[in-house]
């Protein structure tokens, strides 16, 4: 059967879906389309701290390895996401309790003891999260306030070390056009490899790139440009949370302007040699986060919440089929 996937290694790209807990554990229907849709997962939120260690030393592995080995039986790539992000942290960590020094300490040992666990099973690791601000600084993180900017290069460094053959990535959003976060990414990701800093790519993360579009409203999204200007650093890129919300209710010209929007991300993808991933932050609109986060929008997934093709999933398949 002609899939996402299917597609997608015929081209030696991976596409990916990031993966809901609950619908793993339970939903049959979610499963399948997981499985035979797509050649890469990613743990939505089962990788991220407060779900490992949500005391400290009391390790929590369960969701995260039933991620890996859903992978494995189903012989996809993982992209882990994500070792170092200033939200979804235990609150042991983020109360202020630990000293400076402390602090450190966990955090090496988080992403030392995490990189360990999955090495040769995780293939990619989101080892920093959003770590810039809109205005191109830094963003003012309890990491950056308590260990100073080396904690960036230190993260790399330890996730390396703990599996050489992980490729490593910073990740963001909003550095997907022409602004001054995109220009700090680009100097931070240049310069750490200046420095020797083990940093293999960048993703894109690329949420609601643009919202609630209608046909005639679908500004250029400059992303093509963006990847090319990223690979030219001689990192990989990779879109990796890739979701177009709609304010609801949904009618037939805002899922055909999602999905035009849906196929210009994937045919930038597609036409950057270096882009090696495309995922889909969630795969359908039946495990979402955005009702959640965005009252009164939703609907941003390739799948409705019936496991259906929306008009998204099939430009994805149009660009992917097209050669
Ligand atoms: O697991 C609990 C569940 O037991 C409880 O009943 C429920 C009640 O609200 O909460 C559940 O946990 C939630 C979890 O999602 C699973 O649904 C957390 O509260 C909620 O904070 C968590 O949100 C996730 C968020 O990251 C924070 O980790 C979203 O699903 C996830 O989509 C979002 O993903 C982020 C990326 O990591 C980074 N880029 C932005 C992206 C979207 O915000």
């Amino acid at each position: 059967e002609v899939t996402l996937r299917t597609l997608a290694a015929a081209r030696n790209l991976r596409v990916g879906a990031a993966v809901n807990d609950r619908g793993l554990d339970s939903d049959n229907g979610y499963r399948d389309k997981l499985r035979y849709e797509f050649n890469s997962v990613t743990p939505e939120t089962a990788m991220k701290w407060v779900n490992l260690e949500p005391e400290p030393g009391v390790y929590t592995w369960g969701k995260a390895d039933a991620v890996v080995s859903f992978a494995q039986q189903n012989n996809q790539m993982v992209r882990g996401h994500t070792l170092v992000w200033h939200s979804a942290l235990p609150t042991w960590v983020s109360d202020g309790s630990l000293s400076d020094q402390e602090l450190r300490a966990a955090l090496q040992r988080h992403v030392e003891t995490t990189v360990k666990r999955y090495a040769g099973r995780v293939a990619v690791w989101d080892v920093v999260n959003e770590v810039l601000a809109e205005d191109g600084t830094l963003k003012q993180t309890i990491w950056l306030k308590r260990l100073g900017p080396g904690y960036i290069a230190d993260a790399f460094r330890w996730a390396r070390a703990a599996d050489p053959s992980a490729k490593l990535y910073i990740n963001d959003y909003n550095a997907e056009w022409s602004n001054p976060k995109r220009t700090a990414l680009y100097n931070l990701v240049r310069d750490l490899r200046a420095q020797g800093v083990p940093i293999d790519g960048v993703g894109f993360q690329t949420h609601s790139l643009i919202k609630d579009p209608t046909p005639e409203t679908i500004p250029p999204t400059q992303l093509r440009s963006t990847l090319e200007l990223f690979a030219g650093l001689g990192v990989d890129v990779a879109v990796t949370e890739l979701d177009v919300r709609l304010k609801l209710p949904v009618d037939e010209r805002k899922l055909a302007a999602q999905a035009e929007i849906y196929r210009r991300v994937t045919a930038a993808c597609v036409a950057v040699a270096r882009c090696v991933s495309l995922t889909v932050w969630s795969l359908t609109d039946r495990y979402s986060w955005v009702p959640a986060v965005v009252p009164g929008w939703g609907a941003a997934h390739p799948l409705d919440a019936a496991l259906a093709r929306k008009p998204a999933y099939d430009q994805m398949q149009a660009v992917l089929a097209d050669r």
